[in-house]
């Protein structure tokens, strides 16, 4: 049975948490979608869907042209289970005849949910349970066949539900981390009233994924560029696996990669899983062109512009192709989908092959575009990729070309990556690596005095960062145990030629940002 045949939609009210509600329903290994809130029923019933929820937003049902639901989907036309989640639970009352009003305040923050439940809906959950508010409006009357099963301190009606139409409506956010007994509300529902089996699992979806690539692509070529990182190389084995030799990769080396990077490219790739792998080694334009560039949006514009240089005169040496193959993940997709269902707004500058499908006339292959980075990782594993490659941190397309900070030169660049290969090193050899979202050293355009043995010195400075993150938005400085920074500090100073001073940085994003270009 295919994992994805019956997914649980979330409809988007234009929730800042829709994402969230989504990746909740997948931990609870049923497979979820997010759709804009205008998907009409006739639509929704192609997707076969196992369950409808409706989520937050920053409307009022009374305002003028506030967003509403296609009727059809409540008079029982698609006969699914709905969960209504904050304006989701209100519009869902006030579309069936309930009441719903502006509170006194508006209730933001943690409440105290008391409920006596046995629908199935909050099996499980302790009888007073932390929950978290955000809302102005509130339902005043329940409609006809609604009972009450939880209240707030300030809410009667936090929980609702029409049992035998199978439809819930919660006040409050389940699907954040202040509602710790919220993953459990959305699984049972996934599990208990909608009736979905855990066969959302990544061992169950390789061969669907499998089948999906070979179905679009048939016998045709696909071209895909290989970074190192998580994504291309899940890509690109994935895709290995449905159409063989029919796939070809293209590796670019910049220059700008870390120590060893290109040969455990060569190894895994070309060695490990025998996909033709074209290595282009193109150090020596990249630094030409870096060549006397401080600037870091320059210094990206060059890098973004040569790589794609590079990549279309190999493409153009292998003859025709019919896909390029990118690394899309499906928050990628979800932001360029307005809750409107208007035309995509957002693409990510950061994508290095942004703009390359069109001007090379190939069609776009994303075989990643449904899954979360969690996913990818998870399949990465099934598919026997290395630990050192699905686990990687994060690292940008620009490479060290942004972490020399001012002027990029082979020799700063090798005086770079030999500290940033200590620093990873000692932070794999304290177990740390995996509680750290990505760690970076930047090398200053600074001297310091120092003294080694009885000589003087006067060499570079390099800063260490490490940071914890969930998606890169914010972040937060990493508390280092000192013994570890003391022997990074002192391989980095005894062991780098050119490095005699290494500083820790203390800064959180906002204000700074995790990288310092
Ligand atoms: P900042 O420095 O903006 O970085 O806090 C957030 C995340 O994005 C990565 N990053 C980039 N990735 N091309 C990329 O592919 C880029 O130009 C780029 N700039 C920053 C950064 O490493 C972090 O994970």
């Amino acid at each position: 049975m295919n994992p994805e045949s019956n997914p649980i939609i979330v409809l988007d009210f234009g929730a800042q948490y829709s994402k969230l509600i989504a990746r909740r329903i997948r931990e609870a290994k049923v497979f979820s979608l997010i759709l804009p809130y205008t998907t009409t029923a006739g639509e929704l019933r192609a997707y076969n869907p196992a369950g409808i929820i409706l989520s937050g937003g920053p409307a009022s049902v009374h305002a003028e042209g506030a967003p509403l639901l296609d009727s059809a989907v409540l008079n029982g036309d698609l006969n699914v289970p709905i969960l209504g989640i904050c304006y989701g639970a209100q519009l869902l009352a006030h579309m069936l005849g309930g009441t719903v009003e502006a509170a006194e305040k508006r209730e933001y923050g943690i409440a105290h949910l008391e409920h006596s439940d046995t629908t199935g809906f909050l099996q499980g959950v302790q009888e007073r349970t932390q929950v978290w508010m955000s809302h102005g409006d509130k339902i005043t009357r329940l409609p006809e066949g609604y009972q009450r099963l939880g209240e707030t301190e300030n809410c009667d009606n936090a929980v609702i539900a029409n049992p035998a139409a199978r439809q819930y409506a919660v006040q409050f956010h389940p699907e954040v981390v202040h509602t710790p007994e919220g993953k459990q509300i959305l699984a049972n529902f996934a599990h208990h009233i909608c009736g979905c089996k855990s066969e959302w699992q990544m061992e169950n979806y390789v061969s669907s994924a499998i089948e999906g690539i070979r179905e679009k692509v048939g016998d045709k070529k696909v071209l895909c560029g290989l970074s190192g990182g998580v994504d291309s190389s899940v890509a690109a084995v994935l895709i290995h696996k449905a159409i063989g030799d029919n796939l070809t990769c293209v590796f670019v080396d910049n220059g700008l990669m870390r120590k060893g990077e290109p040969d455990l490219v060569d190894r895994v790739f070309r060695e490990n899983f025998h996909i033709n792998l074209i290595s282009v080694d193109a150090v020596d334009k990249f630094l030409d062109a870096l060549h006397d560039i401080s600037e870091p949006e320059q210094k990206r514009k060059i890098i973004g512009g040569l790589f794609i240089e590079v990549f279309e005169e190999e493409a153009d040496r292998l003859g025709h192709m019919d896909f390029l193959a990118q690394g899309t993940l499906y928050p990628d997709v979800i932001e360029s989908i307005s809750p409107t269902g208007g035309p995509s707004v957002t693409i990510k500058s950061h994508h290095n092959v942004g703009g390359l499908p069109e001007q090379m006339n190939l069609d776009l292959l994303e075989p990643l575009r449904e899954l979360f980075k969690d996913e990818v990782r998870a399949l990465g594993h099934e598919l026997g990729i290395p630990d050192e490659l699905v686990w990687r941190h994060p690292f940008p397309g620009p490479g060290l070309g942004v972490r020399c900070i001012g002027e990029v030169t082979k020799d700063r660049l090798d005086t770079l990556r030999e500290a940033d290969a200590i620093f990873i090193e000692e932070i794999q050899r304290a177990g740390l690596y995996g509680d750290i979202w990505q760690a970076l050293v930047c090398l200053l355009p600074v001297r310091s005095v120092g003294v080694q043995g009885d000589g003087r010195t006067y060499e570079e400075v390099c800063s260490l960062r490490a940071v914890t993150s969930e998606d890169a938005m914010t972040a937060d400085w990493f508390r280092f145990p000192p013994d570890v920074l003391e022997r990074v500090s002192n391989r980095i100073c005894n062991e780098v030629p050119r490095i005699n001073r290494t500083l820790y940085d203390v800064t959180s994003k906002p204000p700074g940002t995790i990288e310092w270009e």
